[in-house]
């Protein structure tokens, strides 16, 4: 039977995150961080006072090769007499010049790599960036703690087996030496801890099996988040997608024993009357390809279709959590793809909402069949921006490999901004052209457009095809296929689902201004306010 914890679909990393002022050497806790940058001798911001007093141990360490301060090097010690903490984790951060947000989110997720098997309860450090690069002591602490509990990530629930005998991590204080930083470096880690955990709500989500993630959990899921953030959600069932006329949605559900679900959530932080941006995610629960099947091989993984939803159910409960002032409304066509005697099959013709007919030539390519209505529903709202993100080419690991997330779309604005969150998330972005000639690829001979696009050129294809879907509201596409899922963990990603995308639409979202107040009846908008109206609740 399903746990509490398997039906509320949520794996754990509860740590309080916390700062106070003080010196470090002091620090009560089990285990204190010690940054060091490569090729220095002094550490770094508030740990220079204890370069001294370790100044034994990390020459013997870099005598033997052990430690250097090299990015993401790890060195456990426990020096008598330095500190209050019995044991000391040193970390390595690199050449000074080249820490970034994502080289401390890095260090850290390594460290919490480590920290998980050593059964501490209570560690402490200091602000990892002060001093170095760029970066705001609020980026620093924001990134430092994104990485801590981005690193701390299992996904467990299944194994029924005891779990190594080890306490786990509860508490992080940030040592700050400057009194001044507190409240700032408070409100980072806050914002951290709510940012790392719709990604780890996003992996989740992809790695629970298909048969627990249905769409039906799926709704009910983000029914009773909505309820938790006084959010509007609304579940649109089959017989009214077929009223309305979204068959291209319909016909992927055919051939599943799932009823599909059209979910969409909306936040309300920004200005009434505020056009929203429009975030749509494919919500496949599984992909079997349907009656073009897939091979066996890797099928598994094909649970992790649904990332996109994924990504977009966390970000806008992210957003109502973080206040931000913007409008968001969310949009999830949810279903499996599966074959069966009543599965669509290739050759067969669907109308669309947007009143397009589309040739299903593979029904393998069922995320563009699924978004095609859902880009077109949500166009409806008048979406300032609209953006979709979605497992939806293999192509896109053939064009760009594991580590970029396709991008393309028809307003440049929109296409830059994603661009920036990218960068600065570290879930970066490559952009693909969308020129007419590709729309070539996708003419039928018997209806308005094919779902497939030949061999060439397979992530801008399915782009061009999504592109008919949206009208004239300026649209761009994620494609995030290739980075959904990995295999070799990295220092702040386990194998498996990377939550990919979360990240990079909080922050997006959060580099809204607060649009034009607009003219509610009866009451006047807020005339020269620098401050955007709060969140209706
Ligand atoms: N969900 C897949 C895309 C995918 C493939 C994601 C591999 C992650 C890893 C999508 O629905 C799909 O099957 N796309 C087809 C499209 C093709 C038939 C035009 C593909 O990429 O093979
Ligand atoms: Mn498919
Ligand atoms: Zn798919």
């Amino acid at each position: 039977m399903a746990s509490d914890a398997q039906s509320a679909l949520r794996s754990r990393v509860a740590v309080r995150l916390e700062a106070a002022s003080g010196a470090l050497a002091s620090a009560a806790a089990d285990l204190l961080l010690i940054p060091c940058c490569e090729g220095e001798s002094t550490l770094p911001g508030d740990a220079k006072p204890l370069s001294k007093p370790l100044s034994p141990l990390l020459t013997d360490r870099r005598e033997r090769g052990e430690f250097t301060g090299k990015a993401n090097q790890l060195s456990l010690a426990e020096p008598q007499g330095v500190a209050a903490a019995r044991r000391l984790l040193l970390v390595g951060l690199g050449k000074r010049s080249a820490v970034t947000p994502e080289t401390i989110r890095q260090a850290m997720g390594k460290a919490a790599g480590m920290i998980k098997h050593l059964g501490v309860a209570h560690i402490a450090t200091p602000l990892f960036g002060s001093g170095l690069g760029k970066m705001t002591p609020s980026a620093a602490a924001q990134a430092q703690a994104e990485g801590l509990l981005l690193g701390l990530y299992d996904f467990n629930l299944y194994k029924t087996e005891a779990r190594p005998p080890v306490k786990s991590l509860t508490r992080a204080t940030w040592v700050i030496g400057d009194r001044r930083l507190l409240p700032v470096a408070q409100a980072a880690l806050e914002r951290a801890g709510i940012i790392a955990d719709a990604a780890m709500l996003a992996r989740d989500l992809g790695n629970h099996p298909s048969n627990v993630a249905t769409p039906s959990k799926i709704a009910e899921l983000a029914l009773t988040l909505s309820g938790e953030l006084k959010l509007r959600c609304t579940i649109m069932e089959r017989a009214e997608m077929e009223r309305l006329g979204m068959w291209a949605l319909v016909g992927v559900a055919r051939g599943s024993q799932e009823p599909p679900k059209l979910i969409v959530i909306e936040y309300k932080g920004g200005h009434a009357g505020e056009p929203p941006i429009a975030l749509v995610g494919k919500t496949i629960t599984f992909d079997t390809g349907g009656i073009s099947i897939k091979p066996s091989e890797n099928m598994e993984q094909m649970k992790d279709d649904m990332s996109g939803g994924a990504a977009v159910l966390a970000a806008i409960q992210a957003a109502a959590r973080l206040k931000l002032p913007v409008n968001v409304t969310g949009f999830l066509p949810a279903t499996e793809n599966m074959p069966s005697g009543t599965a669509q099959k290739p050759g067969d013709i669907v109308k669309t909402l947007s009143g397009l007919t589309i040739e299903v030539i593979n029904t393998d390519a069922e995320g563009r069949l699924i978004l095609a209505d859902a880009l077109t529903y949500a166009t409806r709202v008048k979406p300032k921006w609209l953006v979709d993100i979605a497992t939806l080419t293999g192509a896109c690991g053939v064009a760009l490999g594991k580590h970029a997330i396709g991008l393309l779309g028809t307003a440049p604005g929109l296409v830059a901004a994603l661009k920036e969150a990218g960068e600065a998330t570290g879930e970066r972005t490559w952009e693909m052209p969308l020129w007419e000639p590709y729309y070539d690829q996708i003419k039928s001979s018997v209806a308005d457009v094919q779902n497939v696009g030949g061999r060439y050129g397979g992530v801008i294809t399915a782009g061009a095809f999504l592109s008919k879907f949206v009208g004239e509201t300026p649209w761009a596409h994620l494609d995030i296929a290739s980075t959904a899922w990995i295999d070799e963990p990295r220092p702040y990603t386990p194998k498996g689902v990377t939550g990919v995308g979360v990240r990079l639409l909080i922050e997006f979202l959060s580099r809204q201004r607060a649009g034009k107040a607009t003219l509610r009846p009866g009451r006047r908008a807020p005339a020269g306010k620098t401050k955007p109206a709060r969140a209706r609740r």
